[in-house]
């Protein structure tokens, strides 16, 4: 399923991404690079001369103002190559981190554009979490690339060349000594892949273990059970199986690293000799023998640098930047940017499954929904509700079947067009650390908070912004982390709810929001929520029949398909499920008079 990408594949995609982003800056960096390069490979050319120079005065074939010109020449040199490597490398710090915002940038640009049903697929969860690890790397390795292409590269260029002209034999053992390296980094990259592949999963794993025992959603529960030794072992199993796996790769590549690394120093000690000779049998001069003497020792340091230590870590680090490239192409959802009116919501032979999953969640739904009707899921666990809901908001796209959504079809609009008159408030809500009116208003993130309309909006959700429990009122910070308030199970219900009326809707879709709320409590929430919400379209789901009551007509739903539709009269008159679950219930309201129910 996953296909890999090539080396050249990735560099290519590297490049693309530093064009899109800093173009003018990645030409300058590169010049400046080369001529860094350049000042190293010139540094023994110019020794070369000096030493020749010297040599000849020595001898009395020469005059001592050639040696103060070649002394100069070696000065300038070595002075410009002391600035271009200063300027150079504050400009690859700069570019590190102006590439880093724009990584991460591009990572939670990503994340916003993925299809919703993506985080439902444990492999792409993988992908996103590699993909936060594979951003370090992926600037590392643009740097590592930048710095061996741009300015190790016309280095070993210029000395190619300089050795050629030298003593061609001598620029080809060079060459030779460095084929054993390459291939060991080859190995590596196989080695180190794979360890990632394996790694993400167990990774995903051990962390979650960890919030099982630390983080505050579960200490609770964790103390309370006594589960926490059982975390904790869970955690050091699986924290052990992937230290033996790191183990094991460190242990392969370390062997040959050691192996290659024998092998380099024979050669260069070959070349030592080679070079050697070749000034006893007069081939070369004393200059040249002096200069390269004198930077063979530096060739080979640069030449291990960047094989050894740079290609290395690029290559342990090839298999996370791979994710993230991966990561960055998953398909992303799109489709026609229209203005679509929710209107009526139609669902044609609508069938729907989970990613990796064996069997269908709903199947062949269908449904008409009509503009400001009131419509009640109802339906025991697992019974397909919520899912319902994500499919017919566009949220999800049927794995069979059409929904159209106003009249469009929802596969071919983007997800901004089909949203925008969309209020939900789904069974897991979110619980924001920040004030009570910032908890409501998040759901018109672009629009000016108002407190009118928070006022309202409260009022919906049957929310007292005055009580007690809101000390600052709005301006309450809901988070004790933040040196604020806690809420219970209910209040927090009624936020949510609270924050679905704020946003401007024509649809609105409840899908449990009222669980912790009493029953009375949350029939008094429907029922004035039905009075206030005649213009509009919405959608309840609900365990309670009570609730459900209030609605124009209920579903009843059971193991995936829709089965009874009608009015609370009809469905009760029909006997079935529904007959039997709300007379099962009807005792819960009993303080209620039977017409109220
Ligand atoms: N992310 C998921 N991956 C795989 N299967 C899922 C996923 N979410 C739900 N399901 C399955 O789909 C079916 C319908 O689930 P759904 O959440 O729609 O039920 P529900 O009627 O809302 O239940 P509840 O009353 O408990 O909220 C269930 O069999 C469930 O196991
Ligand atoms: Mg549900």
């Amino acid at each position: 399923m996953k296909k890999e990408l090539s080396i050249p594949a990735i560099l290519l995609r590297l490049h693309g991404l530093i064009w899109a982003s800093l173009p003018g800056f990645f030409v300058l960096l590169n010049v400046l690079a080369v001529a860094h390069g350049l000042s190293w490979g010139l540094n023994t050319l110019v020794f070369q001369r000096f030493f020749d120079a010297v040599n000849q005065a020595v001898t009395g074939a020469g005059t001592p103002s050639a040696i103060y010109w070649q002394l100069a020449a070696v000065a300038g040199i070595t002075f410009g190559g002391q600035i271009l490597n200063g300027a150079h490398n504050f400009l690859t710090n700069i570019f590190g981190h102006k590439m880093m915002g724009f990584l991460s940038k591009e990572i939670y640009r990503k994340a916003s554009r993925l299809d919703p049903i993506a985080f439902e697929d444990p492999a792409v969860l993988d992908d996103i979490n590699k993909a936060h690890q594979g951003m370090g790397s992926c600037l590392h390795m643009l740097a590592v690339i930048l710095f061996i292409f741009t300015t190790y590269l016309p280095y070993f260029l210029f000395m190619g060349w300089y050795l050629y002209s030298v003593k061609p034999s001598l620029a080809l053992s060079i060459v030779i000594i460095f084929i054993p390296v390459a291939l060991a980094q080859l190995i590596r990259t196989g080695v180190y892949t794979k360890l990632e592949d394996e790694s993400a999963p167990l990774r995903r794993e051990y962390e979650y273990y960890e919030r099982c025992i630390c983080h505050r959603e579960y200490f609770k529960e964790t103390r309370l059970l006594g589960a926490f030794t059982y975390f904790r072992r869970l955690y050091q199993d699986t924290l052990q199986i992937m230290q033996e796996k790191k183990w094991k790769a460190e242990l392969r590549t370390g062997l040959l690293e050691l192996a290659t690394r024998v092998l380099t120093l024979v050669g260069y000690m070959g070349v030592l000799y080679m070079l050697f000779a070749a000034l006893l049998q007069g081939e070369i001069s004393v200059g040249a023998f002096a200069a390269i003497f004198a930077s063979v020792d530096m060739m080979f340091a640069m030449a291990e640098e960047v094989v050894g230590m740079h290609i290395g870590t690029v290559t342990q680090n090839l298999g996370t930047v791979r994710n993230f490239l991966r990561f960055l192409e998953i398909p992303e959802r799109t489709g026609k940017e229209v203005a679509v009116d929710p209107g009526k919501i139609i669902l044609e032979g609508v069938s729907f499954r989970y990613p990796n999953s064996e069997k269908d969640a709903v199947s062949d739904i269908n449904l008409e929904i009509y503009p400001g009707e009131t419509l009640a899921i109802v339906g025991s666990n697992g019974a397909g509700k919520s899912t319902l809901v994500k499919l017919l908001t566009g949220l999800y796209l049927p794995t069979e079947g059409i929904v159209r959504f106003g009249g469009v079809p929802t596969n071919e609009v983007s997800p901004d067009s089909l949203f925008r008159r969309t209020s939900a408030v789904f069974q897991k809500y979110q619980r924001y650390q920040m004030t009570l009116g910032d908890n409501i208003a998040i759901s018109e993130p672009e629009k000016e908070k108002s407190n009118e309309l928070l006022h309202e909006a409260a009022q919906k959700g049957d929310l007292e912004p005055d009580s007690e429990a809101f000390p600052k009122g709005f301006e309450t910070m809901l988070s004790r982390e933040f040196d604020g308030v806690d809420l219970s199970g209910g209040q927090w219900q009624r936020v949510a709810i609270a924050r679905g009326f704020y946003r401007n809707h024509d649809l609105i879709v409840l899908d449990e929001p009222t669980a912790a709320i009493d029953p009375l409590e949350e029939t008094l929430i429907y029922r004035k929520f039905a009075e206030m919400a005649t213009d509009k379209t919405a959608v309840i789901v609900t365990h309670r029949l009570g609730s459900a009551r209030i609605a124009d007509r209920i579903a009843v739903m059971d193991q995936g398909r829709i089965a009874a539709i009608g009015t609370h009269e009809e469905l009760l008159r029909s006997g079935g499920i529904y007959a039997e679950m709300y007379h099962a219930q009807a005792k819960w309201y009993h303080r209620e008079s039977p017409s109220a129910l």
